[in-house]
């Protein structure tokens, strides 16, 4: 016996049980981190933004047996290639500002179950909350990302970064334009996000068409912009893919300070871009590399006459 150790039986055990607390797991304690600090980042305005992790047999298997009061949710569109996956979610409504303080109301665990029709609430959300609204883009992106190259994407992170959502209303929306834009911005952003930014249509947010198009476009791009709303990303961790964000969210506020001080007088050109991926060995976006510069949306009165119309009764 270690004399030293003077800590009683119960002591042992309530630590043991502790240590078992599912607060304690990693998984838990790096999402707490996670969307503390994207609240800290000003990403994630009430209850604006949502992330999911999946996680492994290994990391479910010792708090298995101590869900027993779980509940199924039907899923409005059957998703595929998930049977019997589980996946860490913030819950619909949760504020980040308020997961550290009480994590088992603002995050839960998911069971996707066979077929991919139902999911099974095995812990959190509170007593009777939901899994984020966004499910069906985070259910179809965590099948669809598996396409891209690289070590499996573990996590799916939705959030409004403040200055790309302020560009989507300047910048024209093609993903080759909104790229070569974010790759001029910052010198790392090429080495960090070769393969750019995929670009939706605004579309209602919550549905599964919107789910469609963003696992669509994280098929072929680690990110994917929802103008005038936020953006999504896929990573390994979540680490990588709070990083992604957060220098893509750089490089948007060099934009938009840029833009406001009157435009771009000098840039990384093409020769520059080509240098650096060069230099890194990664292989850019080609149809961001063969733009030529990057280029504001038209002016209201510069479009169509029926495209006009729509912003408002004074243009002709
Ligand atoms: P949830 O609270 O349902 O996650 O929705 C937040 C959001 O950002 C919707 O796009
Ligand atoms: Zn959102």
């Amino acid at each position: 016996m270690d004399f030293r150790d003077h800590r009683s039986r119960t002591d042992k055990a309530s630590e043991l049980m502790d240590s078992m607390r599912i607060e304690q797991s990693w998984f838990v304690a790096e999402m707490i981190r996670v969307t503390t600090d994207m609240w800290q980042k000003g990403w994630d305005e009430r209850n604006g933004g949502n992330v999911s992790l999946r996680l492994t047999k290994d990391d479910v298997a010792p708090y298995l047996k101590t869900w027993n009061n779980t509940r199924t949710l039907k899923l409005t569109e059957p998703v595929e290639g998930l049977d019997g996956e589980c996946f860490l979610v913030t819950g619909t409504g949760a504020y980040f500002r308020n997961v550290e303080r009480a994590p088992e109301q603002n995050l839960g665990i998911i069971r996707v179950l066979p077929r991919g029709e139902n999911v099974e609430i095995l812990w959190g959300f509170g007593k009777d909350g939901a899994p984020t609204s966004e499910l069906p883009a985070h259910l179809k992106s965590h099948y669809a990302s598996q396409a891209r190259a690289g070590a499996p994407k573990r996590v799916i992170m939705h959030c409004h970064a403040t200055n790309l959502v302020s560009l989507s209303y300047v910048l024209e929306l093609t993903s080759a334009n909104i790229t070569r834009a974010l790759w001029e911005g910052s010198t790392e952003c090429l080495v960090v996000f070769p393969d750019g930014i995929g670009t939706l249509e605004w579309m209602v947010p919550g549905t599964d068409t919107i789910g469609d198009a963003t696992a669509a476009a994280l098929a072929h791009h680690p990110l994917a912009l929802w103008p005038f709303h936020g953006v999504f990303a896929a990573g390994t961790t979540l680490n990588e893919a709070f990083g992604l964000i957060d220098t893509v969210e750089k490089a948007s506020e060099l934009l938009v300070n840029v833009i406001a001080m009157g435009g771009p007088r000098q840039t990384i050109s093409t020769q520059n871009l080509i240098d650096l991926a060069k230099h890194f060995g990664v292989t850019p976006l080609p149809s961001a590399l063969a733009q030529n510069g990057w280029r504001m949306a038209p002016l209201a009165a510069e479009k169509p006459r029926k495209e006009a119309a729509l912003f408002g009764a004074g243009v002709r």
